[in-house]
Order: structure tokens, then sequence, then C-alpha cells
């Protein structure tokens, strides 16, 4: 049988060469003086350049959208030349590179803003244990209790929608083939989806519809400064990081969102399944559900390896699939899954530590075999 996952693909007018995404993941490298991707993000994203799509990590739309250390931002001009620097080492690699489009909400901390300033969310509810990563005057960032959320009002809302537009056409100055906006993991978009948290009763509150309004509105600014076949969402349904509780009705939650997505015409859909289970299954109710509600591209991501990979493109589960944890170990994951090599293991001590080490000192195939020789 011939594999997919190595089968060329269109996302819209971008040509893939490969199926093989390489996920959005933090790595809070950024310059401590401009909050800016430096010429080691360059590096790192350009020897990945093989990945049939580049989505770069979650990037904070404004100062208010920041929670964590080190996170470089898309709302400053150095910022934007910083990404111009990544975006152009890419595709002197022959890469294709999109950049995720972030507000954390509640996920937070005071510090984190130059006004010191504190989360924001759809509603006063904290977090009880989470930990975000601050630099509270010390080198290496240290790990702290979220301090609680202020409530945004219905005006600020709306702001925020225009802080997304105004990121998202930064991005393309800055180079880059297109945004995603990150609705997943227990973040902004998806603490307004769950009805434990959003107890509004403005606009942006209430039922399914208007639980999702924030991201909908949000995806048509988008679309409308980008392109819509530029723009990708990203949701993780079922999820429970940051401290999230299931949807009660996902079928209906989700497909609703993927009907309303798919009604803009937005080019791709990323469902990230944090468990790494029910994505797995081909008959997974939800999975059919979503991929009959959506017609355009959808992404899977959450614990693919080759082979859960092919099985899950030749079961036509998705289009492309996303790996997270083993593009951090393998620049070179793509030639590595082609040929059947075995792959590095990721160092997670490096994982968000900055500096060079565990970022861009992974070795490829090639620069192994010189260093055997
Ligand atoms: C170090 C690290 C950072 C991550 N940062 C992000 C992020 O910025 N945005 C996001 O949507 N997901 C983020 N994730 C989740 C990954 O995109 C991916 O969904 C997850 O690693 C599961 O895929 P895997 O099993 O192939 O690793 C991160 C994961 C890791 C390990």
């Amino acid at each position: 049988m011939s594999k997919k996952l190595f089968s060329r693909y269109s996302l819209g007018a971008l040509a893939l060469p490969n199926r093989v995404v390489m996920a959005p993941m933090n790595r809070n490298r950024a310059s401590d003086s401009h909050l800016a991707p430096t010429t080691m993000t360059a590096r790192y994203y350009a020897q990945r350049a093989s990945a049939g799509l580049i989505i770069a990590e979650g990037t904070p739309v404004s100062p208010q959208a920041r929670g964590c250390a080190r996170t470089p931002g898309i709302y400053s001009a150095a910022q934007i030349a910083g990404w111009q620097n990544v975006t152009r080492a890419v595709h002197r690699e022959g890469g294709r590179i999109y950049l995720q489009l972030w507000h954390v909400g509640r996920v937070g901390h005071c510090s984190l803003r130059a006004d010191g300033s504190p989360p924001v969310g759809p509603s006063t509810i904290g977090l009880h244990n989470d930990r975000v990563p601050i630099l509270a005057g010390s080198r290496d960032p240290v790990l702290v209790p979220c301090d609680p959320p202020r409530a945004l009002t219905t005006d600020e809302v709306k702001e925020i929608v225009g802080d997304f537009a105004r990121a998202a056409g930064n991005a393309m100055a800055a180079g880059f083939d297109g945004v995603e906006i990150h609705a997943a993991n227990g973040y902004l978009f998806d603490q307004f989806r769950c009805p434990y948290l959003n107890d509004r009763s403005d606009e942006y509150g209430g039922a399914t519809r208007e639980r999702w309004r924030f991201l909908l509105d949000t995806a048509a600014a988008v679309a409308d400064t980008v392109g819509k076949e530029r723009v990708g969402v990203r949701i993780s349904p079922l999820g429970t990081a940051h401290e999230m509780q299931s949807d009660p009705a996902p079928l209906f939650t989700y497909g609703y969102l993927a009907c309303q997505l798919d009604r803009l015409g937005i080019g791709y859909l990323h469902v990230y399944d944090q468990s790494g289970s029910w994505m797995h299954d081909p008959q997974s109710e939800l999975l059919q559900h979503l991929r009959a509600c959506y017609s355009k591209t959808m992404i899977l991501c959450g614990g693919f390896d080759r082979q859960r990979a092919e099985a899950a493109l030749q079961a036509d589960s998705g289009d492309l699939i996303a790996f997270g944890k083993h593009f951090i170990a393998n620049p070179d994951l793509v030639e590595r899954l082609q040929i059947g090599a075995s792959l590095n293991p990721w160092d997670s001590a490096t994982i968000y530590k900055g500096g060079a080490r565990g970022y861009i000192d992974y070795p490829s195939l090639e620069e192994e075999a010189v260093s055997e020789t």
C-alpha cells in the first residue's frame, strides 16, 4: 500500500510536499529586551523546514495575552522583524510556516505585564493548582500559581477580536504563509466555550452559540484581514489541560463550531486529542462528526507515530497529521519517518530552559553519521 503520509497535499494555494505537520510548541526563548524571536529561533525552525507545514509556537497577540516568561509576541515592530528572520530562514530551506495566535486568558500572572495588571477571562473564576513560568527578577523562569483573573467587559472582548486581526496582519507582514487561532488547551477561547467558567449575561455568554461567538467573530475578523484560506483554528475537544472540565455535550458543541467554521470557509480545522486516545479510533463518534461537519482540511494531533499516522490517513480520519514532541528532538523527522529510522528521545529538562541546548543541537541523521565516522 502506498504511503499517504509522504504524499503531496494542497492546503489552499499552498503546495505541501508531505502531510507531516510540525505542531505548535512554545519553547520560551524570546529575547528579554523585546520579547522577540532570536536568530536561534530562526535556526530552530529552518532545521525543521522539511515538514509539510510548520505551525510556529503559540504567540501572544498583545501584552495582555501573555501567560509565560519569554514567549515571543507579534504586536511590536521588533517582534515582526524577529519573525521576518524566521520566515525567511524557513522559506530559504524550502519550507512553509504558519504562526499560531494566542491569548492565554486566565492562565497568567500579574508580573508578566509591565503594568502589573491581572490575567483576564470570561469570569472571575480562577485556577486552583495550575502554575505558570515567570522571571520574578531571576534569570531562569520559576513556576508560580496563577493570579486570580478579572472578567473582561463586552467592549474589551471586542477589542481582543481587533488584537487578533492586527496580529494576523503583522504575521503576514512578517512573511508567514498563514495563521492559526489557538482555541485549544484551556486558553481564552476555550474558557469562553466552557459553561462552567463562562457565566456571562452579555452576547458572549449563555447557550453554545453565544459562548462560541467570540471565537467565530475573531475567525471572521482574521479571515477578513489575511484571506479565509490562510486561517486555521485549533481546538482540543474533551481536553482537561489548565483545569478545564470536559464539555457536557461535546458532539453538539464542537459540531456546531465545525459547521460554523465551515460556513466561514477558513482553511483548516486542527483537532488535538490531549489524551491521545479517541482520535486513533476511526469509529470515534466525535471524530466522525467533526469530519462530517467540516468539509475542508482537517489536521489531527496527539500521540501519533508513523503507523498511527498512516492508519489515520488511510481511514480518512484526517488530511494532515501533526507531530509535537518528536519534532523537538528530530529536526529531520520527515526523513526519519520515511525510512523508518530510529527517533532521538526528547529531553524534558531543556524544553523551556532557554539557550541552544535541547533547542538547536538535536542531530539530523546526516550529522549522526558524520559524528560516528
Ligand atoms: C513543549 C511543548 C509546547 C507546546 N506548546 C503549544 C503551543 O504553543 N500551542 C499549542 O496549541 N499546543 C502546544 N503544545 C501541544 C502540542 O502542539 C501537541 O499538541 C502535543 O505535544 C501532542 O502532540 P504529540 O503527542 O505529537 O507530542 C505544546 C507541547 C509541548 C510538548
